[in-house]
Parts: C-alpha cells; sequence; structure tokens
C-alpha cells in the first residue's frame, strides 16, 4: 500500500518512517510541507495521507476528496484541527493515534512545579546574579487541592503521578473511569473552580468545553490559582486568562498550548514579525511559563505517531477494525 505523508520532518520522523515503512511493506511519498490547497496535488494517486495538526478545513477536504484520497491520518491524538463535518460530507475516513500518556503526564507535573515555585523567575534572576530571596518564595503541593479536567489517559496518568505527592486530587470527566477512584475524588466544575488551589486542562477540545476556563470561570476560581494547560488553548478564554492574571486571581499559569497557535509550531520564526499579541502578552509576565506545544516531544511519542498512523492507514485498507478511527 501506499501512504503521503505532510509535515515529514527528517530530523526526528525519518529514522521511525523508513523502519516501520520497511517492517510492513508500505511505500512512502513525503513532502516536509504542511497540507494546502496548492500542494494538495501532491497527494494524488495516494488514498491514505498522513498529517499532523495543519488544519484541514472543508476546502481542502474537497480538494483531497476530488484527487482521490479515502482516508486521512493524523499523527496526534487530538483532531480538532480536522473537520469532521466535511470529512463525512466527503466520505472520508480520519484516524488518529495513540502514544504513550507519560510524555504529557511528565510535562504536566513539571509545569506544575516550575509554576508553584516560580521556576521562570528564579532562572531569570540567576541568569544575572540576582541571588535574593523577595518576590519568589514557592508554594507546596502536598498544601494544595489539584483539580484535573479529563480524565482520559493523560489525565489518568497526571493523577496517578500526582498521588504520590500527597495533594489532594479532584477530577472532572463527563465519564467516570474506576481507576481513577484510587487516587481521586470527582467533583462538579463548581467544586473545582471553588476549592482547587491548581487546576489542569486534559480534555479533548471540542465545541462544548470551547473557553471553558472563561471570565465566568475564573471569577469563581480561589485568589491566587494556579492553571496547567498542556491539552488545547481553545479550552481557555486568552483575553479572559490575561485579566485574571493581570488581578492576581490567577497567580500563575504553565501553558504548553495557546489559542491561535496554527501555523505558527514547530517553525523557525525568529526573524519574523508575528502577529500574536496575545502570546507576547502572556510571555511578559513573570509568573507564566510559556512552551511551544512541546509535551508530547519524546522519542517514545514520536515513534509511537509514525507507528500507528502507519498501522491505521494499514487496517483500513484491509478493512480491519482500526482502534484508532475517529470516522
Ligand atoms: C496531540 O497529539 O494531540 C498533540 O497535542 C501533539 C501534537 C501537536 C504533535
Amino acid at each position: 500500500m501506499r501512504i503521503f505523508v505532510y509535515n515529514y520532518r527528517e530530523f526526528d520522523e525519518a529514522e521511525y518512517f523508513q523502519k516501520f515503512s520497511k517492517e510492513y511493506g508500505v511505500e512512502l511519498g513525503i513532502t516536509t510541507e504542511l497540507p494546502t490547497l496548492e500542494n494538495a496535488h501532491l497527494a494524488a494517486g495516494y488514498e491514505y495521507i498522513s498529517i499532523i495538526t495543519s488544519k484541514i478545513d472543508a476546502r481542502l477536504m474537497e480538494r483531497f476528496h476530488e484527487i482521490g484520497v479515502k482516508m486521512i491520518s493524523t499523527r496526534t491524538v487530538g483532531f480538532d484541527h480536522v473537520d469532521l463535518d466535511a470529512a463525512r460530507k466527503f466520505g472520508i475516513q480520519v484516524s488518529n493515534v495513540s502514544y504513550s500518556p507519560e510524555c504529557v503526564a511528565d510535562y504536566t507535573v513539571m509545569l506544575m512545579l516550575m509554576s508553584v515555585r516560580k521556576m521562570k523567575r528564579i532562572m531569570q534572576r540567576e541568569e544575572i546574579n540576582d541571588f535574593s530571596l523577595p518576590g519568589i518564595q514557592g508554594r507546596e503541593l502536598p498544601n494544595f487541592t489539584v483539580g484535573v479536567l479529563g480524565t482520559g489517559r493523560i489525565g489518568r496518568s497526571v493523577i496517578r503521578d500526582l498521588s504520590g505527592f500527597g495533594c489532594r486530587i479532584l477530577a472532572y470527566d463527563k465519564y467516570e473511569n474506576e481507576s481513577v477512584k484510587a487516587h481521586a475524588q470527582y467533583a462538579d466544575l463548581e467544586t473545582i473552580f471553588r476549592e482547587c488551589d491548581l487546576i489542569t486542562l486534559h480534555m479533548p477540545l471540542e465545541e462544548e468545553n470551547f473557553h471553558l476556563l472563561d471570565e465566568d470561570a475564573f471569577r469563581k476560581m480561589k485568589d491566587g490559582v494556579v492553571i496547567v494547560n498542556t491539552a488545547r488553548g481553545g479550552l481557555i478564554d486568552t483575553k479572559a486568562l490575561i485579566s485574571a492574571l493581570e488581578s492576581g486571581k490567577v497567580g500563575a499559569a504553565g501553558l504548553d498550548v495557546i489559542e491561535d497557535e496554527f501555523g505558527m509550531y514547530y517553525y523557525d520564526l525568529k526573524s519574523d514579525v508575528l502577529s500574536k499579541r496575545d502570546l507576547y502578552i502572556l510571555r511578559g509576565f513573570p509568573n507564566v511559563i510559556v512552551t511551544p506545544h512541546m509535551a508530547f516531544y519524546t522519542d517514545q511519542a514520536v515513534s509511537d505517531m509514525v507507528k500507528h498512523s502507519i498501522e491505521s492507514c494499514m487496517l483500513r485498507a484491509e478493512g480491519k477494525e482500526d482502534p484508532w478511527a475517529v470516522l
């Protein structure tokens, strides 16, 4: 079978694409470019394409349909960048991948600790020989009540990790998971907003939870609450977060994702003038750590992303059940 790969990365994915395509006897077409209307023709002759987080809107979906694409596999867990209604309309199948949740869970715990220990300021001061103490006193996780929003694989790993710190953990999800109850107590959002010292997000972005943390939600939270987001930027209303940081309602934030990050991450844009004011504002706060959607980025995860994307296309081509099927 043949798969066309968009956003092919030479420096880290290539070794896994070589390995797994050889192992499975798959022929690959590749481009390092993200899929656009202008380069959709590259996938002509391929029924299966593999992408990462670039937007596939209705027009691009139609274009892929016209050239005979039958399935789009995104080498990501999240698939909010793919217009599923358009995929349904044009009869294109969609799948995602899974990878070890530990990559994101580790990173989340790191952002929590960095946020509560004021690590951004400590590191900035250390660079300029400012060894003073005022302004950098931290807090301790065992004294915290932590709210974990979303108890899928990543949220559950975070809860397991946090249980070792001895903090009280409250969890929220539409679907409760029995294993969570060993370490956390499920609660409604109102309770979590009211009682938690730190809130961490681990939900897929859907229409119903867009801007879940908005002005109203921040108003209900404890003063000085810490917010960590390694899920999707759209879960937080950025303007409301900025206001909450300015007022001190939010005491610190660790953000691996932000709204409007499409087309920006993973490129070297250091010489470009970016029209991303919210990013500049957030980055300017001493108590906000912004990282460019890196929580997933480990050797194991990249290998899993490539392997599962190829396997998912193969299973569909063979008419077998695809565990990563979205549509
Ligand atoms: C995902 O897999 O959904 C991610 O968030 C990582 C991706 C941006 C590479």
